[in-house]
């Protein structure tokens, strides 16, 4: 009987606490508050080594459709018809990877074609890093770091690994053609990319990411 009577109360009192919980509206300020607590559960380390998985994985599919649409430009329709598929902003599939991720992909670099590519202070800082390790002979790694409370900026190196990149990125007379480069320098005034050589560092994919989507994404 006892027993029941102690089931009865405690039923009552979870209704009751049920009933008192719906009234509470959920403002913005409390949706915050309580995304906020999600993240504070999850542990730093989980949230980072999602971010290098994702990250990852966005800079890999990037990757692999940019060579693809380049190869398949160039030899269909030359170098000059194939100048506009180096543009990944240009790219439907990094426009989906980025809603899909509420990710911003961009590739960065110390000699830039577009002044677009640009890198700021934080990315200056892990491009040097980067150049550095490639001296010293140590392997490209990929690397996470916080950019504030909300967002963490994964990155990857390019290396210029590919011959087919210097038809573009090489010596103009060179490897790449004199009327190719006059449309380059034609579409980029204030070109830096060229004269590399294979096993340069091109520059680095730059993806950031905001912790609430890595938490969607666990
Ligand atoms: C057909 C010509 C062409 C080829 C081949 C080419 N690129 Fe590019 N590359 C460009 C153009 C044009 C841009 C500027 C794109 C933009 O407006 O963002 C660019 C920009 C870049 C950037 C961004 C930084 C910057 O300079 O603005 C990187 C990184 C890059 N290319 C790497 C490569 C790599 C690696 C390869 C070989 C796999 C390659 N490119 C092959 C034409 C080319």
């Amino acid at each position: 009987m006892r027993k029941y009577l102690c089931f009865g109360i405690g039923l009552m009192l979870f209704m009751a606490c049920n009933l008192g919980r719906d009234k509470i509206p959920i403002t913005p300020e409390l949706k915050k508050e309580m995304e906020n607590r999600q993240i504070k559960k999850l542990s730093e380390a989980q949230i980072f080594a999602k971010a290098i998985d994702l990250g990852r994985q966005i800079a890999d599919d990037s990757q692999k459709t940019l060579a693809v649409n380049l190869k398949s430009a160039i030899s269909t329709k030359g170098i000059s018809e194939a100048i506009q598929f180096c543009n990944v902003a240009a790219m439907p599939l990094v426009d989906s990877l980025s809603l899909q991720y509420q990710a911003t992909i961009r590739r960065v670099s110390f000699r830039v074609r577009n002044p677009k590519n640009q890198p700021d202070s934080l990315e200056k800082e892990i491009l040097e890093a980067y150049q550095a390790n490639l001296e010293k002979m140590l392997p490209p790694q990929p690397n996470v770091q916080q950019i504030d409370d909300q967002y963490l900026l994964y990155t990857q190196p390019i290396l210029l690994n590919n011959p087919l990149c210097l038809q573009c990125h090489g010596q103009v007379g060179n490897e790449i053609k004199k009327e190719d480069y006059d449309l380059l320098k034609k579409l980029y005034p204030q070109d830096s990319a060229i004269n590399h050589q294979t096993g340069d560092l091109r520059g680095m994919w730059s993806i950031k990411l905001s912790k609430k989507a890595i938490i969607n994404s666990m």
